[in-house]
């Protein structure tokens, strides 16, 4: 098992290792304390885990409750929030009791908005069961739900006090969501460690503790400095602003790690264009997402996609923080004017790449 200790506003670890699910309890005890866990998942992820996370919490003395929700982004809303708000209330949840996020992005997300909340803030374990919010939504504190005008525009940010990142859990996931995980490892290799994109070129189950753990280490570095994201943790943005919004347009059909995967090819050739990323990048990037099937560009225009951009939260008065690859491993940010934001999206949908 691995530890990795994140120094933000609220110091805690990231543990990383096989059957961490069924040691879930006497973690909770050592580190949080309390009488109740509520354990909040989707009915898929509540099917496969949740009696084992019970088991595993009343035997190390907690009172348990779980709260259901069905699967999918259009759960991340305010009917859900406050279902989850009303539900710790008739459950007289108290400060010193433990919501347990269990499941993926989504989970993580509106479990830890309700966290931020209830009474303020209560304590608060996130317990990925997908790769993706391994290595990177159960890290560093970003809480939110959906608004109509787009994605994440209610939140906060919002540590949790442990994340129990099982790495049985993964083989369970269907292809296309383990796929949206890697679209967020093959990220960290864009902008901060080529070592670890090169090492998706081999197979990747037999390495899986080693990569999660490399991304939670990055991810910790970024966060240790810039935890409120006034700058360098924008970096974790690359291929979201273009992402999100194909996410939006989409009406959530397409997945966020999907998502972000056209995002990323559309933003490299937009900076190849530009003259800012050197040429073996586009072609770098393209293989290694064809090699995991995710996609490398969208039907959307440049238009209809600036203007979904636009209602991201992203958007700083009359411009848009961006981020371009240089190389592999290497990206920057740059202002774009609101105005300018169209023309940049088009260089990146016209392929030129074989
Ligand atoms: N998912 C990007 C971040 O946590 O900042």
């Amino acid at each position: 098992m691995k530890t990795i200790t994140v120094a933000a506003s609220k110091t805690y670890d990231v543990l990383v290792g096989d059957g961490l699910l069924d040691k879930a309890g006497s973690f909770l005890r050592k580190t949080i304390g309390g009488q109740t866990v509520v354990i909040v998942a989707d009915d898929n992820v509540t099917e496969l885990y949740g009696k084992r996370l019970e088991g595993s919490l009343v035997k190390s003395g907690y009172r348990v409750a779980q709260f259901v929700f069905p699967h999918g982004e259009s759960s991340k809303n305010w009917e859900t929030f406050f279902s989850l708000l009303n539900f710790l209330a008739e459950e007289k949840f108290s400060r010193s009791d433990v919501i347990a996020a269990l499941g993926g992005g989504v989970t993580g997300d509106l479990a830890g908005f309700a966290a931020a909340s209830y009474m303020r803030g209560v304590p608060f374990v996130q317990i990925p069961t997908t790769l993706l919010a391994a290595v990177d939504s159960s890290v560093g504190g970003k809480t939110a739900i959906n608004l109509a005008s787009g994605k994440n525009l209610a939140g906060s940010f919002y540590q949790p006090d442990i994340v129990l990142c099982d790495v049985s859990a993964f083989s369970t996931l269907p292809p296309d969501v383990f796929r949206d995980g890697l679209a967020e490892v093959i990220k960290y290799g864009m902008i901060a460690d080529c070592s670890i994109f090169q090492s998706l070129k081999t197979p990747v189950n037999t390495q899986l503790e080693d990569i999660i753990t490399r991304c939670v280490e990055i991810k910790r570095d970024i966060v240790t400095e810039d935890e409120f994201e006034k700058g360098r943790r924008k970096l974790l943005n690359f291929g979201h602003t273009v992402g999100h919004a194909i996410e939006l347009l989409s009406d959530y059909s397409i997945s966020h790690g999907h998502a972000v995967a056209a995002g990323m090819a559309v933003i490299t050739r937009a900076a190849v264009r530009l003259g800012l990323c050197k040429e073996n990048c586009l072609p770098g990037l393209i293989s290694m997402l064809e090699r995991y099937e995710l996609p490398v560009n969208t039907s959307y225009k440049a238009d209809v996609l600036a203007r979904a951009c636009l209602s991201d939260k992203k958007r700083d008065g009359e411009s848009l923080t961006m981020v371009f690859p240089l190389e592999i491993g290497r990206c920057i940010l740059k202002e774009i004017p609101v105005d300018e934001l169209e023309s940049v999206i088009q260089l990146g949908l016209e392929r030129n790449e074989k």
